[in-house]
């Protein structure tokens, strides 16, 4: 499934130890004139995610996990500190699948292997590969308005595999689904995970979500965004999102949450 240029960045990750590193990065946005001067949002955020690894990027709404997110993206640069992606450029899925309504599933599919220049003659058995990956055999032909949440979403998690990166990033994909519905995808982007050796870094505000899926939690704090803490989550796979140990650990974190909203009085 992987292609070999995935593979060749897939071994730089690995000599490096790394697929995302982030050195002390801060970033703040100009604020609205006057003397409040600029807004600080993110402050000394230093992180790894290694080659393989499922990272949980936890943190109230609003203390910057989109914005850090965009930063290893490469959309926008950090204010200070620096980011490296030695495998290249990552793939991003958001809430928002962000297809276009107006093409299939394929054609959605194909337009992103067509911007990283497949050949035109692979592009259609590589999109059927890649909806296949997901689950979603037989819908190339579908236009976006013909497929449930869940499927556009697996469309959109097709279309980020066909960027051809090893390292995934995820800004709340599954927030908008139903409950059923986000637990089916939690499986599928597991077994996703092993089977293609991504590293995912997964931003939620949802802190069962975290514990369902990431090796390791890494919770933010309330404005401006600092790793207030981290927890290894070492609860065996298959895990569902009602097992006591995912519940527990999940009670444990939640406190913490509270507290870091709590100690900066907003939420
Ligand atoms: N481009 C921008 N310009 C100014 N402020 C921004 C910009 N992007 C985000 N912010 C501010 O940064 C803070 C963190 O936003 P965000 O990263 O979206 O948080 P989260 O994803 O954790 O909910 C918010 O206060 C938001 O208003
Ligand atoms: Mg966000």
């Amino acid at each position: 499934m992987t292609t070999a240029m995935a593979r060749a960045a897939g071994r730089r990750a690995e000599e490096t130890g790394y697929a995302a590193r982030i050195g002390h990065v801060s970033k703040s946005f100009a604020g609205p004139a006057g003397p409040a001067g600029p807004q600080l949002v993110l402050d000394d955020i230093t992180l790894d995610v290694a080659p393989g690894e499922f990272v949980g990027l936890l943190g109230a709404s609003g203390c910057g996990k989109s914005t850090l997110l965009s930063l290893v993206a490469g959309l926008d640069r950090p204010s200070a500190g620096t980011i490296e992606t030695p495998g290249g450029r990552p793939a991003l899925m958001f809430q928002e699948h962000a297809l276009f309504p107006w093409l299939t599933a394929g054609k959605n599919i194909e337009l992103a292997l067509r911007l990283r220049r497949v050949a035109k003659a692979d592009r259609r058995t590589r999109a059927e590969e890649l909806l296949g990956l997901v689950r979603l055999n037989g819908a190339y032909g579908k236009r976006v308005h013909e497929l449930s949440g869940g499927m556009r979403q697996r469309v959109a998690l097709a279309r980020a595999l066909a960027q051809d990166s090893r390292l995934l990033l995820m800004d709340e994909p599954f927030a908008a689904l139903d409950a059923i519905t986000r637990d089916v995808l939690h499986d599928e982007l597991t077994r996703i995970w092993r089977e293609e050796n991504l590293s995912v870094l997964f931003v939620t505000h949802n802190v069962r979500e975290a514990v369902r899926l990431a090796q390791r939690v890494v919770l933010l704090s309330a404005r401006p965004g600092r790793v207030a803490r981290e927890w290894t989550v070492d609860i065996p796979h298959p895990r569902r999102i009602e097992d006591p140990d995912v519940a527990e650990l999940a009670v444990e974190i939640t406190g913490q949450l509270r507290e870091e909203i709590r100690r900066h009085g907003r939420h």
